[in-house]
């Protein structure tokens, strides 16, 4: 299935499709993808998503009836997963509502010049100018006041909380991933007194009204790592998923904001340590450990790679690693699956194209077995 030109089968349908909307991830594939697969397998009642992302197949899956499991290496996202997939009662509701309220209010009476805890995102005035930045962390301050304890209610103001950052920041979407937008294009709005508390309203009542549509299926959703997953079942009669494409995404420099604030990631080091964990990750010390990396003994390299190895090693090593260390990753998370899809299930992996250099690695298409 070719994706070129087919803006429903990208994530940016997602954005005013009620929980689908609740955050971006520039890979996140399409509810209309996801549910055009399941369409083609109906007696998939089973399903995994090994790479879940933003939880796009969980949800679509569940709101359809079907049991659907999920696993994402990062803690943030599963976070993410949880709380898209959950049954919000009109009782919680009516009280995250409330509870917004009097953060709003909280927040407004806070003393502009008093301090407050900033996450340590490495040059933070790139991403939000200094009264903005201030605002935002007196809001957070106000969301650990009044919402402090686990529960629906945190998850949905802690989600409103992000949408607020990002539209409030500098980054600019343009390209594939995350730029920031140039001095003259930047955010000036939310500086204005209150707006930016005017807009945490809005957010929250935009994510109440999608939180009432019911989930109907259910499932499991954990931390885990897609080459040794400890599943809970291997009887999946369907696997649906879009796996890291080998084109050097990274997840956390896009998310990072939100991990920093919400405490998924504390230093530097670990945004790189996550991403070296993650299959194709290049963030940060992860290339500089892809550098020194040495492929195991058994490291499966099919044949028909050797050769776009070698033409890739010609103008980068690195590079050639890199293209190496991906496949080698898929070939475990493969194995792994082998052992929990049902005799006669089908796989449904959505993959992206790729060039280094002048060798083009993988086309865009669905396969399926
Ligand atoms: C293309 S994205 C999936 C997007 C998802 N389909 C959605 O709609 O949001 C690939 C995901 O794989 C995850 N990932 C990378 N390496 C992993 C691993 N070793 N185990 C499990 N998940 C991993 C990344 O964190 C990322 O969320």
């Amino acid at each position: 299935m070719s994706v070129k030109q087919r803006p429903e089968l990208t994530a940016q349908a997602n954005r005013s499709n009620g929980r689908h909307g609740w955050l971006r991830l520039t890979p996140a594939y399409s509810v209309t993808a996801v549910e055009m697969i399941l369409a083609r397998y109906p007696s998939s009642t089973h399903i995994l998503d090994p790479f879940a992302g933003t939880g796009t197949t969980g949800v679509v899956a569940r709101q359809l009836g079907k049991a659907a499991d999920m696993t994402d290496i990062n803690p943030f996202l599963v976070w993410l997963a949880r709380a898209k997939c959950a049954t919000y009662t009109p009782t919680e509701l009516a009280a995250t509502r409330a509870c917004a309220d009097l953060i709003a209010e909280a927040t407004e009476h806070m003393n502009p010049s008093a301090d407050h805890w900033l996450p340590p995102i490495h040059n933070i005035t790139r991403w939000w100018n200094l009264p903005t930045l201030h605002r935002l962390a007196q809001l957070f301050q106000a969301i650990q006041l009044y919402a402090n304890e686990p529960s629906p209610m945190r998850d949905i103001l802690l989600i409103a909380f992000c949408r607020v950052a990002l539209h409030s920041s500098n980054a600019a979407f343009n390209h594939q991933s995350l730029s920031f937008k140039a001095p003259s294009a930047q955010q000036r709005l939310f500086t204005v007194d209150n707006v930016l508390i005017e807009h945490w309203r809005q957010e929250v009542d935009t994510l109440l009204v999608t939180a009432q549509t019911p989930i109907v299926g259910t499932g499991r959703i954990w931390q885990d790592d897609a080459r040794q997953l400890t599943a809970a079942s291997s009887n999946y009669d369907l696997v649906l998923t879009s796996p890291p494409y080998v084109n050097r995404m990274s997840y956390i420099r896009e998310l990072r904001p939100y991990m920093y604030w919400l405490g998924y990631l504390t230093h530097g080091r670990a945004a790189g340590d996550l991403d070296w964990q993650a299959i194709g990750g290049t963030w940060g010390c992860a290339t500089s450990k892809l550098a020194t990396w040495v492929p195991a003994s058994d490291c499966y390299t099919p044949a028909l790679l050797i050769p776009l190895l070698e033409s890739i090693k010609q103008s980068s090593p690195l590079l050639s690693s890199y293209v190496q260390r991906y496949f080698s990753d898929m070939y475990e998370h493969l194995k792994t699956i082998a052992r929990l899809v049902r005799s006669g299930g089908h796989l449904a992996y959505i993959i992206g194209n790729s060039k280094f250099y002048t060798t083009l690695i993988l086309r865009n298409r669905s396969s399926q077995g």
